[in-house]
């Protein structure tokens, strides 16, 4: 089912859904062009499958289909107007974010297993500020830090790039709802702004990138 759309400004909108119909509910409703359905028909799992075609419910949501989206090798997603669009799922949820501006979105399901993975995805400079005595706090924070990570490789869709070593996130408390980047790579400072919420137990980030580099 539809869950939420955001209109977070005139040319830029959030839409979730929450996955909760079968897959022939699913199928029934989109239309699909002939290389989706080679793709859906390859997938393993019947939960990538019902998330995959709930994509395709948001895009018709938005008044768009699959007909017009298109993978480019890296296997990011374009609209053929001149719209961005990147698309997330996780589990029971999905969603897709379309801006005239260059942006990438994010879903996780929070789970304290994110502590042990820390160290890989986490800078010293973003350790000084999260407070690991406040378990549930530090789980949430730290979820917010991976998809903000994940949202912004999902813009830059650029080889190298190091969760750890080139994308850095400022300070930020839970009830702010948004902070910002840094991605340092290639001789380039690309700055963004960021928004995150948490939804049920998961937790939806999405970035917009400052400047046109
Ligand atoms: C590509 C990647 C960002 C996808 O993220 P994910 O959390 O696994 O999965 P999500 O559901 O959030 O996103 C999947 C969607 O991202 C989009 N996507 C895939 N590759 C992409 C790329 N290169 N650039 C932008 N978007 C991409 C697709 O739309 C895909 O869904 P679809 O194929 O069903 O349309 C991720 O797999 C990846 O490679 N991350 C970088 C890994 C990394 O550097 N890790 C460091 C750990 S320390």
């Amino acid at each position: 089912m539809l869950y939420k759309i955001v209109q977070y400004n005139p040319t830029t909108k959030i839409l979730i859904w929450k996955i909760t119909e079968s897959f022939d509910e699913f199928f029934s409703q989109v239309i699909l062009k002939e290389k989706t359905l080679e793709r859906l028909q390859s997938m393993k799992s019947e939960v990538h499958q019902r998330a995959f075609l709930s994509v395709r419910k948001l895009l018709q949501e938005a008044g768009h289909n699959d007909l017009q989206l298109h993978y480019d090798e890296f296997g990011k997603p374009h609209l053929e107007n001149e719209t961005h669009i990147s698309i997330t799922h996780s589990f029971d949820f999905s969603a897709i974010i379309l801006s005239d501006e260059n942006v990438g979105i994010d879903i996780e399901l929070r789970r304290e297993k994110v502590i042990l993975i820390a160290e890989k995805f986490v800078d010293e400079s973003e350790f000084r500020f999260l407070d690991k005595e406040k378990k549930e706090d530090y789980v949430s924070r730290l979820t917010v830090i991976w998809g903000i990570k994940e949202a912004i490789f999902k813009i830059r869709n650029e080889k190298g790039i190091s969760f750890k070593d080139h994308i850095f996130v400022a300070p930020f408390e839970m009830k702010d709802q948004k902070t910002k980047a840094l991605l340092t790579f290639a001789n380039l400072n690309i700055e963004f702004d960021v928004c995150f919420e948490e939804i049920e137990d998961y937790t939806l980030v999405y970035a917009f990138q400052k400047g046109n580099q």
